[in-house]
């Protein structure tokens, strides 16, 4: 789909780039811009530069920039309209509807698919209270799971039952059409008839309500082993799964303190009924960044209780690394008896869950007895691998003090003296440091001498011919004057003057939009062009804006420059296919002549 341009516009004029940026960054104000640690490579002096007045950012390091919506794009690894949905939904902004080829809108609004999730809900909510259609779904909560009713109720449970069409028709009755239906995932398409059927049935169905109280999708679990165990609503207009964590509608009322992040539905649920309401799940998926953040808004303590299999642990491992990424304060809860939460408060109670909580290990202790138990201590070589693979997981704190905690903890566990330990943390940390400058160093030479440019391979056989369509793209993206000029033709500058491709494209997408309808819009390059790139493309700006001198007079010579290299080259070019056209010649007449 091709977005409107003056609906990414919008998005953007909507979107405060300090404050999206903010959140992924600790920002400084330094004049009317703002500076801070780049979060696309790794250095220990800030050169990730914010300028809210020109909408952008960028890396003077990684030479990483462009708009809020290619931020966006690298930091949630999003493809570029996804990336304008995501600063639209935190704007508020609708999406526009999607159009066919024929121009056809096929687009249902989010508000809409809202409507039909709350009739759905009414009526999977119906049928469980229904003993006639639901005793079956009745029966697994409240036997199998061991639910009460309040519980029940308090989630807005359902049940869907076994057919392909009740909700289907009872949702038609209610004036919601097909594609509403479909576009929901409330209903599937028949590939034969094109028409909908009841996606969820004979399952026992979890609402998922988002904080403000909408349903935005559902969960659906079979009643017995059967497979897939859960079904869940696929992306909708009205959701996403990595935006959203189950029953944080509730949870958000009491986690000032700590949370708890579970893996399963049943897991929440059984936790809110013991009386630990502020615990959650992801929906069916490993914990993002953007969860991560989620926790941040809301708590200073996550608590990761996952299923005890190895699966569950591993899991753990990673939420562990995501949510200390954004700052959290990250505990790991140690089960057993039981395989998850759920099972564990049926088995030994909630008072029991309570002092697992209390007792729940630090990210440390966690990582340094998994270490521990993959190794027997009293073996004199199990030992020192694992004191070595101790001290890895301690030199990559960068806090002193934490690491002097953790030597110590970690010391005496493997009985040996601090100072060894010690000893070794700084040799390793030394080693780091020394992998980390000659990596920038490398860095800066590959930059410096174009080697190794991926994105402009070219500009390596011909650095005078790059750094001159360098110098006058830079003024194109800043100046509509010449943008102007160019395409009135009063400036004689082709997409063949370009010498390398990279640049070419360049100019021929500024171009194009700037001889359409709406002109020119340096965000809308993101269309075209993959955030690295488009981090070049905002280099070539910045590296022009911090010249002073920028009037007409050196735009001309830039594209004049520009023009006598293309020209020199094209000459060269003849000239060697002369002199091949000579040779060749010459060699055929020898030929003869022996012949003769
Ligand atoms: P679990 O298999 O641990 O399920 O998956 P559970 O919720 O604890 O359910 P019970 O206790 O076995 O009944 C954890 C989560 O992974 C997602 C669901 O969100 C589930 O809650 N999941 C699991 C799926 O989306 N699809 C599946 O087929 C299985
Ligand atoms: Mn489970």
């Amino acid at each position: 789909m091709r977005l409107p341009e003056n609906f990414v516009q919008e998005v953007l004029d909507r979107t405060d780039i300090e404050e999206l940026i903010g959140r992924y960054v600790t920002l400084k104000r330094t004049g009317s811009n703002l500076v801070g640690l780049c979060p696309f490579h790794s250095e220990k002096t800030p050169s990730f530069t914010v300028s809210p007045s020109k909408n952008m950012f960028f890396c003077f390091g990684c030479h990483a920039g462009g708009s809020a919506i290619t931020f966006v794009q690298k930091a949630e690894n999003l493809e570029f309209t996804d990336a304008v949905a995501f600063l639209a939904d935190r704007a508020g902004l609708p999406m526009p509807r999607e159009t066919d080829d024929a121009g056809r809108t096929s687009g249902v609004s989010r508000k809409r698919v809202l409507e039909a999730n709350l009739e759905a809900a009414k009526f999977f909510r119906a049928c469980l209270f229904d003993p006639a259609i639901g005793k079956a779904g009745m029966d697994y909560f409240k036997g199998t799971r061991g639910l009460t009713e309040a519980t029940i109720k308090h989630f807005g449970l359902g049940f869907a039952p076994n057919t392909f069409g009740s909700l289907t028709d009872y949702m038609k009755g209610k004036g919601f059409t097909d594609e509403e239906l479909q576009t929901a995932f409330l209903c599937g398409k028949s590939q034969k008839t094109g028409r909908s059927y009841d996606y969820f049935r004979n399952r026992v169905m979890f609402p998922i309500i988002d904080t403000s109280g909408n349903i935005v999708a559902f969960g659906g679990r079979v009643l017995d082993d059967s497979k897939p165990k859960y079904l869940n609503t696929s992306d909708t207009p009205a959701f996403k799964k990595s935006n959203h964590l189950f029953a944080l509608n509730f949870a958000r009322h009491s986690c000032t303190e700590r949370m708890i992040l579970c893996e399963g539905y049943m897991d929440v649920i059984a936790l809110h009924a013991a009386g630990f309401e502020f615990a959650v799940a992801t929906l069916g998926t490993a914990i993002t960044p953007n969860h991560a953040r989620i926790f941040s808004k809301y708590t200073k303590k996550v608590i990761i209780s996952y299923d005890a299999d190895e699966a569950g642990q591993n899991a753990a491992n990673k939420a562990m690394r995501v949510l200390g990424d954004v700052g959290m304060e990250v505990r790991v809860l140690r089960m057993s008896g039981a395989k998850d939460p759920d099972e564990y408060i049926r088995k030994f109670g909630a008072d029991r869950f309570r002092r697992l909580l209390d007792e729940s290990r630090t990210g440390f202790e966690y990582k340094l007895e998994n270490i521990l138990g993959n190794y027997d201590l009293s073996v004199g070589q199990e030992k020192i691998r694992a004191s070595s693979e101790v001290c890895e997981v301690i030199a990559g704190y960068p806090s002193p003090v934490e690491r002097e905690v953790y030597l110590r903890e970690a010391a005496k566990r493997l009985e040996l003296p601090d100072e060894v330990l010690k000893n070794s943390v700084e040799r390793i940390r030394h080693k780091q440091a020394e992998a980390y400058k000659a990596q920038q160093t490398r860095e800066v030479r590959a930059s410096i001498k174009h080697f190794g440019d991926r994105i402009n391979p070219d500009s390596a056989k011909d650095p005078k011919a790059a750094a001159a369509e360098e110098n006058v793209l830079g003024l194109l993206l800043l100046f509509g004057e010449y943008r102007k000029e160019v395409v009135d033709g009063r400036v004689g500058l082709e997409a063949s003057d370009f010498v390398t491709s990279f640049h070419r494209r360049v100019f021929e997408a500024i171009m194009r939009m700037q001889a359409s309808e709406e002109g020119f819009r340096f965000a809308m390059l993101g269309e075209d062009f993959t955030p690295d790139e488009m981090g070049r493309i905002q280099r070539m700006e910045v590296a022009r804006r911090e010249l002073t001198e920028n009037g007409p007079e050196v735009f001309r010579l830039a594209a004049e420059t520009l023009r006598r290299i293309a020209e020199r080259n094209r000459n060269r070019e003849s000239d060697l296919q002369s002199r091949l056209d000579y040779l060749r010649k010459a060699k055929l007449h020898k030929g003869k002549e022996q012949n003769e």
